[in-house]
């Protein structure tokens, strides 16, 4: 039986085409939800005839309340795996409680270091050599859930956040990837904040 994937995204979602090229008859992506009806993550899904959901924050009186319709959205297409995939608002009580450890985020840093939405921009501007992504199971922080899978990548002299970001993506589009298929194949348990995919 093939894990039921559902994708967040809220950008381009060069990631969720990664995922969606990558279907191996181990996983299959039901739908894409989104909170940005522009999104070019969009045109990705219908081409690849998913069906689409948008849930914008501004329809909504309050974060809780877009919270609980972006809980309805994800329920309803019944996934085993919630794929955060640029996705950028920070998930809320009533999607964590109806998807406990079975949603993943990946994130364009090497966490702990540079959470929140400015990951690439914050590496260059420490200068650090070599940044890297992380794929990891979302809780209630920002960017703090436990640690699946991690990749370094190098910044190179004369990088921008562009150009950085797209290096990172590269490794992440193939990192998300792997993940996935050893979620498929091995099922995802966290206990006392350690993953075990076994
Ligand atoms: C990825 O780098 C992801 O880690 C970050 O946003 C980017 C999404 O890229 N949160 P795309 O929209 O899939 O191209």
């Amino acid at each position: 039986m093939a894990l039921r994937l559902v994708v967040l995204a809220s950008g381009t979602g060069s990631l969720m085409r990664a995922l969606l090229a990558a279907r191996d008859g181990s996983f299959d992506v039901a739908a894409l939800i989104t909170d940005v009806p522009d999104a070019g993550a969009i045109a990705i899904a219908e081409d690849a005839g998913l069906e689409v959901r948008v849930v914008r924050r501004d329809d909504f009186a309050d974060r809780v309340e877009w919270d609980e319709a972006l809980a309805g959205a994800i329920g309803e297409f019944h996934p085993d795996l919630v794929v955060s995939a640029g996705f950028m608002r920070i998930l809320g009580a009533a999607v964590l409680a109806d998807f406990p450890d079975r949603i993943i985020n990946t994130h364009p840093a090497l966490l702990p270091a540079f959470p929140g939405a400015h990951a690439v921009r914050d590496a260059l501007a420490a200068g650090v050599a070599e940044t890297g992504c992380t794929v990891h199971v979302v809780d209630a922080g920002v960017d703090t859930g436990p640690v699946i899978r991690q990749e370094r990548v190098p910044v190179q002299p004369g990088d921008d956040e562009a150009t950085l970001h797209e290096r990172i993506k590269s490794v992440e589009r193939r990192l998300l990837v792997d993940v996935v298929r050893a979620i498929a194949a091995h099922g995802l348990t966290v206990h006392d904040r350690k993953v075990t995919i076994a």
